[in-house]
C-alpha cells in the first residue's frame, strides 16, 4: 500500500508557484486574491485562515473581507462587484456555506467568471463539463494532480464517486469522465452502496461521514481518495475506515495530510493562473 502525501505534494507545488509569483512581481504583477467570509462558523473560519496563510507564504497578496452574519445578499454582492472592478484582485472566493438567507447561486454569479477561482461560476462549471474551464474546481483539481504524480491511469477505469456535492463529487466526476474513466456517482439515495463500491477501480469519496466506507466495500488493489473531514472527539477523521481499507488499497489518503492541502495548493495555482492572465 503507497499513502497518496498530498502533504508533500501540495508542499513542492507551493515551492513552485512561489518561484513564480517572484517572476510575476518582476514583471509588475502582484498577484491578489480576495477572500469573503460571512459569519462565524468555525470550520469556514479556519479555512479561510489557512487560505489566507498559504498566500502570504507564496507572495500572493491577499484581502481578507470578513462580514457579519447578518449582511444581506445585495451588499455582499455589491461587495463582490467592487471586487471584480478591482485590478489588484486576481481571484474572488467566497466561503461556503452562506447562511440561509443569501441565495448562494446569486453570489456566485455576481462573481466575475475571470476572477472565479473556486470554478464554480456556471461558466467555468458550463466549461468544465466540455472540458476546457477557465478554472477547476480545487479539490477535484488536487486530486487529479495526485493522480498524476503517482501515475495512477484513469483511462477506461471504474471510478466510483460518493457524494454529489457541487464543490468535489460533481465536478470530480465530470474531470474524471474528460479523463476517460468511466464514472459512477453516487449519494445518499444510492440503492446497494457497497454493490457499487465494491467494483469500483478507484473509489472516492466526498460525503463527511465517518466510517462511511469500510474495508468490505472496497475491491483488492483499489485506489482511495478520502474527501470527508470530520472532527470525533477533537479528532480530524475522513469517511473511510483507514485501518481495514488500507490492507486492501494498493494507494490511499491519509486524512489529515492527503486532500486538503492539495485543495489549497490549487487554489494558489488558480490564482496564478489568473493574475498571469491579466497581464
Ligand atoms: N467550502 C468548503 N470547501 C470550499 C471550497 O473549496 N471553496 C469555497 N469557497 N468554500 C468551500
Amino acid at each position: 500500500m503507497v499513502l497518496l502525501d498530498g502533504k508533500s505534494l501540495s508542499k513542492k507545488m507551493r515551492e513552485e508557484i512561489k518561484k513564480e509569483v517572484e517572476g510575476l512581481k518582476k514583471q509588475g504583477v502582484i498577484p491578489g486574491l480576495a477572500v469573503m467570509l460571512v459569519g462565524e462558523n468555525p470550520a469556514s473560519q479556519l479555512y479561510v485562515n489557512m487560505k489566507t496563510k498559504a498566500c502570504e507564504d507564496v507572495g500572493i497578496y491577499s484581502i481578507n473581507h470578513r462580514m457579519p452574519k447578518e449582511i444581506s445578499e445585495d451588499e455582499l454582492i455589491s461587495v463582490i462587484k467592487m471586487l471584480n472592478n478591482n485590478p489588484m484582485v486576481h481571484g474572488i472566493l467566497v466561503q461556503l456555506p452562506l447562511p440561509p438567507h443569501i441565495r448562494e447561486e446569486r453570489v456566485i454569479e455576481a462573481i466575475d467568471y475571470k476572477k472565479d477561482v473556486d470554478g464554480f461560476h456556471p461558466y467555468n462549471v458550463g466549461t468544465l463539463s466540455r472540458g476546457n474551464p477557465m478554472f477547476y474546481p480545487c479539490t477535484p483539481f488536487g486530486i487529479m494532480k495526485l493522480f498524476e504524480e503517482y501515475k495512477i491511469e484513469l483511462k477506461g477505469k471504474d471510478v466510483v464517486v460518493v457524494g454529489a456535492g457541487n464543490i468535489t463529487g460533481k465536478p470530480m466526476s465530470a474531470m474524471l469522465t474528460n479523463a476517460d474513466a468511466t464514472v459512477q456517482l453516487c449519494h445518499i439515495h444510492t440503492k446497494n452502496l457497497k454493490d457499487k463500491t465494491s467494483k469500483a477501480d478507484i473509489l472516492i469519496s466526498a460525503v463527511g461521514k465517518p466510517h462511511l466506507i469500510t474495508q468490505e466495500m472496497v475491491k483488492e488493489g483499489c485506489v482511495v481518495v478520502d474527501v470527508g473531514i470530520s472532527k470525533i472527539n477533537g479528532k480530524v477523521t475522513g469517511d473511510v475506515d483507514f485501518e481495514g481499507v488500507s490492507q486492501k488499497a494498493s494507494y490511499i489518503t491519509p486524512v489529515p495530510g492527503g486532500v486538503g492541502p492539495m485543495t489549497i495548493a490549487m487554489l494558489l495555482y488558480n490564482t496564478l493562473k489568473s493574475a498571469i492572465n491579466s497581464k
